[in-house]
């Protein structure tokens, strides 16, 4: 397969002003990319591009909120003026939130899907619609969405967060072979338990008491072995599915493949989340 070259192409990040997204910026200015930083904290993204700054890359930063419409559009067309093309995008501006199904209101719904989902998707159709009109052959782009190890399972507590990473997996899937013979890469990435403020955002908007599955810190791993990941996919002239860990890949596989058991670890986990256990 061959490599695609990095140096001088440009890359727009949503969520960029924490976690993944800044990890991810810092790796592709590192791998010699132009990079554009937005997420709705100004003082997080003006440090972060001072950093990138003064590492030698090159970085600028729009504070836009992902929900608003006209937004998405926004952050294409701020690349392409600010850079000169739009090589790769980062769909990665998310949270979670942490709820029994029959707790969620209607506008925790409604916001967690704008978020997650309906503005992934969004940024996806755009971006892709603009790498086939602008970017010459035979790599045209490369389009990513940062899902989740939980797309493929419902997790007790985190229903909604698991069904938006899905939808984020399943259009991504259908995106990749639809758009791989145009010249458009489209990968989703599949982190599991990432040391960054996503559990410290669960635990603001949750509040009470824990009622999901979490992985132990011990067992988390760092935003930069995510961050690597999607670089070295982005030198693929192929999109993917991007995974940092192999042993959830497998248990995640066993879990498809054997779902009444599946389903019996997960009541039992859960009975002893009740019984306050954990
Ligand atoms: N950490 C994990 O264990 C884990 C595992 C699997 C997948 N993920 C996914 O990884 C992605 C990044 O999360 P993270 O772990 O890096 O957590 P994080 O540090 O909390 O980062 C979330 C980012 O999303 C941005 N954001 C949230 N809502 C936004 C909005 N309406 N408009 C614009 N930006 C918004 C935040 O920026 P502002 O607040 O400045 O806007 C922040 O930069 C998320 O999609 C998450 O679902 C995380």
């Amino acid at each position: 397969m061959a490599s695609v070259g990095l140096q001088g192409r440009s890359i727009a990040i949503t969520g960029a002003s924490s976690g993944i997204g800044l990890a991810t910026a810092i790796a592709c200015a590192h791998a010699g990319m132009n990079v554009v930083l937005a997420a709705r904290r100004e003082e997080k993204l003006r440090t972060a591009v001072e950093r990138i700054r003064g590492l030698g890359g090159h970085a600028e930063m729009l504070v836009m909120d992902v929900t608003a419409a006209g937004e998405n559009q926004r952050l294409i067309d701020f690349t392409r003026a600010t850079f000169g093309s739009l090589f790769a995008v980062f769909s990665n501006a998310g949270y979670g939130i942490e709820r029994p199904v029959l707790r969620y209101t209607d506008s925790e719904l409604d916001r967690i899907f704008k978020t997650n989902f309906w503005s992934s998707l969004e940024l996806m159709q755009l971006s892709a619609s603009h790498m086939l009109a602008n970017n010459p052959g035979p790599i045209r782009g490369h389009v990513i969405a940062c899902s989740s190890c939980v797309s493929k399972i419902g997790l007790p507590g985190f229903a909604a967060y698991s069904a938006t990473k899905a939808l984020q997996d399943h259009f991504g899937r259908a995106m990749r072979a639809e758009l791989d013979a145009q010249g458009v890469c489209v990968s989703t990435v599949h982190p599991i338990g990432t040391r960054t403020e996503f559990f410290d955002t669960v635990a603001g908007l949750s509040g009470g008491k824990r009622v999901s599955i979490q992985a132990p810190e011990r067992l988390k791993q760092p935003a930069e072995v995510v961050a690597h990941a999607i670089v070295k996919r982005l030198r693929k002239s192929h999109g993917a599915e991007v995974w940092t860990s192999l042993p959830m890949r497998i248990a995640l596989a066993g879990a498809t493949l054997f779902p009444g058991l599946t389903d019996a670890l997960l009541r039992r986990r859960q009975r002893s989340i009740d019984a306050g256990k954990n």
